[in-house]
């Protein structure tokens, strides 16, 4: 389970700008197993907040509680363990160039100590089978289309078999086909891996398709939460009408 405790985030100001709070008072609870989605508008703080969940970005105040454990006293060999426990993908899927799909998919097991070749490749191709893309191991990411990089992509966040995935406008560069196929694909690996799934989305349809739960930020602040259907059905915030081009 993911607790998340009166977080804040605050940017510092720069010598032209003052300090900015990204986010306010979040609180927030995912199960474990589930799809939760956090939707809302462009600078609502929605990729902050993943940010915050791998400890990427520092909360400026407050807890965020993984399976029982603050995560954010965690430093050193910890925080790595930690880290390793949670996978993430984002809207330009980050690939290395100039490393092949297996590379890529190897690479996070390359930073353990005791890295084992013939086992990391092994592992590698099953997850590359896994995303349905066991013939392209030996191409390189130009030489995929966007909808296969995010495969790719996807196969390198479950290296570390993690209980986590946080997706950051996963799908947001690919086509309504291509969408579809890859939220299937989350689908999939939630139901028989048992991940539990983050999903950041401006985009409804995504949200409707894939989450089971949902809660909408703006300006920083988590403004309503529910079942997603219930949210569509029902919504209680004016961002969150907005969102859905109602009427307030
Ligand atoms: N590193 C940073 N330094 C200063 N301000 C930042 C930084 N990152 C984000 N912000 C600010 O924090 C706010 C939230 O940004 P964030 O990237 O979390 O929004 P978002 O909801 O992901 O938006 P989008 O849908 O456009 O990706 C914005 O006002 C942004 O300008
Ligand atoms: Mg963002």
């Amino acid at each position: 389970m993911i607790q998340i405790e009166h977080l804040y985030k605050t940017y510092p100001g720069g010598k032209q700008s003052e300090a900015h709070a990204a986010l306010k008072d979040i609180n927030l609870t995912i199960e474990d197993g589930s799809i939760f989605g956090i939707i809302g508008q462009s600078g609502a703080g929605k990729s902050t907040l993943v940010r915050c969940i791998n400890l990427l970005e520092r909360p400026t105040e407050g807890e965020i509680i993984i399976d029982g454990v603050n995560i954010t006293d965690l430093t050193g060999k910890d925080l790595l363990e930690f880290r390793a426990n949670v996978g993430m993908i984002f809207q330009n899927f980050s690939l290395f160039q100039q490393r092949t799909v297996l590379r890529n998919v190897t690479f996070p097991l390359e930073l353990h100590k005791g890295y084992n070749k013939a086992e990391a490749k092994k592992r590698a191709l099953e997850l590359l089978e896994l995303v349905g893309l066991a013939d392209k191991a030996d191409k390189y990411p130009s030489q995929l289309s966007g909808g296969q990089q995010q495969r790719v992509a996807i196969a390198r966040a479950l290296i570390n078999n993690p209980s986590i995935m946080l997706c950051d406008e996963a799908t947001s560069a690919l086509d309504t086909m291509t969408t579809q196929s890859i939220l299937q694909l989350l689908k999939d690996i939630n139901k028989e891996l048992g991940v539990t799934i983050v999903l950041i989305t401006h985009s409804l349809l995504v949200a409707e398709t894939i989450c089971d739960t949902i809660a909408v930020i703006d300006a920083g602040q988590i403004v309503e939460m529910g079942f997603t259907k219930d949210v569509f059905e029902n919504p209680q915030s004016d961002a969150t009408r907005q969102l859905l081009g109602k009427r307030a």
